[in-house]
């Protein structure tokens, strides 16, 4: 246990690098809360596909639209990566972002900007990645055992269209922090993720 003290643990990276699984495992592990911030960015774009108007949205934004297995779409991961670009939007979902990460008993979030922006203060920080193929392999798998029979070449664009577009924006970039321990996932998988993850953790705590 950490105790009451803030213990935020923040993860980066790109798209389905293993941050989810990472996180929920360290979550998990230390009995800290764990916030998907991908999922905020997710609801935004879900609703905007519905005629929504981005920055509404965002500033309307409660935890009940997170729980909703639609957000897991190929097309509402692109509208996503499209609303994320809006300073307007992130400025709206960042307080919920920061009061989560410094909650009393610790908290884990994973997403672009968790080291750079919501918590560069973070007693942990990890950027976590692997090659597009990987990456693109991985969502694959998911996207086939939910039934959504994805085509490869069309994950793998997905994927290097939303790298291009998260890494080159200017509000937030996607990019590793300075102090941040880079974890290649490519060639480890990602049972040896999570244990390289929660080694790095464990020393943290000291
Ligand atoms: O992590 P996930 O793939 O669910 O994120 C969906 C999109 O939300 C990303 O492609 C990115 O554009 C955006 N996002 C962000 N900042 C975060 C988390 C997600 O810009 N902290």
């Amino acid at each position: 246990m950490i105790g009451t003290q803030p213990f935020t643990v923040a993860i980066d990276g790109p798209a389905a690098a293993g941050k989810g699984t990472i996180g929920r495992a360290i979550a998990e592990r230390f009995g800290l809360a764990h916030l998907d911030t991908g999922l905020l960015y997710r609801a935004v774009g879900a609703q905007v596909l519905t005629g929504a108007d981005p920055v509404e949205a965002a500033q309307g934004l409660n935890a009940q639209a997170l729980e909703n297995d639609a957000l897991r779409t190929a097309a509402v991961a692109q509208e996503a990566s499209k609303v994320a670009v809006i300073p307007e939007v992130r400025a709206a979902l960042l307080d919920f972002q920061r009061a989560f990460a410094r909650r009393a008993g610790g908290a884990v979030l994973d997403g672009r900007d968790i080291c750079t922006v919501i918590c560069p203060q973070a007693e942990v920080k990890l950027f976590v990645t692997a090659s597009p193929e990987v990456r693109a392999r991985r969502r694959f798998d998911e996207l086939e055992a939910r039934g959504h029979g994805p085509v490869f070449e069309d994950v793998l664009r997905d994927v290097e269209t939303r790298d291009r577009r998260d890494s080159e924006r200017s509000a937030a970039p996607l990019k590793p922090a300075i102090g941040a321990e880079v974890l290649d996932t490519s060639e480890m998988g990602i049972e040896a993720a999570v244990a390289a993850a929660i080694a790095f953790v464990e020393q943290a705590r000291g």
